[in-house]
């Protein structure tokens, strides 16, 4: 099949782009390395966090293009282990975005019919910014139009680490049998299950790493690396990522294309 260079796919408009998507073939689940707020905002001489504020736009933007489309599940990276390194003044205001988020946008979740949850070790956010995360989990549990789910204090080693403690729980009180122990049985220990594997990851800002995101769950998943800041991700640069993910021949290991010799 020709391909055409995404430079071609500049010039088209939102609508012109969403027409190109192939319906049939969209991800159904895309998770998100959001990446790029403080350059974003160092770029205007501003401070950091009107960085991390502008991107929650783009967050809000990414959740309501995934209803249109029909993409079931969207797990995006808010704040990883090691962001626990930053200065606590930043620190400080991401949590408070954080709450800010949860409180004001719950009900706009709920009306979407948005279950969120959060990964990662929750236990190391602030008393208030859990007490919202479990509300916000509470409120949505019983939705299903889409799975939103928040890494926060998120780490992919960790949770490895996390299942494996957990696995041989079971084993030592013999629930597991150790030589039943396969992929499947333990992902169910991974803190994103039951969301089937990620089909398509995008990392925003220029970064080409995984910075310890998803690990286990990202083994086959479709990498896009785009330069755009997560700030100015917005609505034509997703649709650019779709039409991209659609390009690509998912091969899983096997043979599929017939390339004549
Ligand atoms: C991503 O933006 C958001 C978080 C990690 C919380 P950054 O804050 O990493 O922005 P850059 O990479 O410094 O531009
Ligand atoms: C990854 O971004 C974490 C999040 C987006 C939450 P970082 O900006 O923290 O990653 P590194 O330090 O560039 O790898
Ligand atoms: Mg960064």
């Amino acid at each position: 099949m020709a391909q055409t260079p995404s430079s071609s796919l500049d010039h088209l408009s939102e609508s012109e782009l969403t027409a190109r998507l192939d319906q049939e073939v969209l991800p159904k689940h895309v998770a998100v390395i959001m990446d790029g707020n403080g350059r974003w905002a160092e770029l205007r001489g501003l401070p950091r966090i009107a960085g991390h504020r502008e991107g929650i736009n783009s967050v809000r933007e990414m959740i309501a293009q995934c209803l249109e489309l029909g993409i079931r599940a969207l797990t995006i990276y808010a704040f990883s282990q090691e962001n626990w390194n930053r200065p606590s003044q930043e620190i400080n205001a991401l949590m408070g975005l954080l709450e800010h988020y949860l409180s004001t946008e719950r009900d706009k979740l709920i009306e979407q019919q948005v279950r969120f949850r959060a990964v990662g070790r929750l236990e190391l956010l602030p008393e208030s910014a859990q007490h919202w995360v479990r509300t916000t989990e509470k409120e949505t549990a019983h939705l299903d139009k889409m799975a939103l789910t928040v890494a926060l204090s998120y780490g992919g080693r960790a949770e490895i680490v996390d299942a494996v403690k957990g696995l041989l729980r079971d084993a030592a009180s013999g629930t597991v049998q150790p030589d039943r122990i396969d992929e499947a049985l333990f992902d169910r220990y991974l803190s994103t299950h039951p969301l089937p594997d990620p089909d398509l990851l995008i990392r925003t800002s220029g970064e080409t790493r995984i910075s310890n995101f998803l690990l286990w769950q990202l083994a086959y998943t479709e990498l896009y690396f785009t330069p755009t800041l997560w700030p100015d991700f917005r609505r034509r640069e997703f649709l650019l990522a779709l039409i991209e993910y659609q390009r690509r021949e998912r091969r899983f290991g096997r043979v599929l294309s017939t390339v004549s010799s």
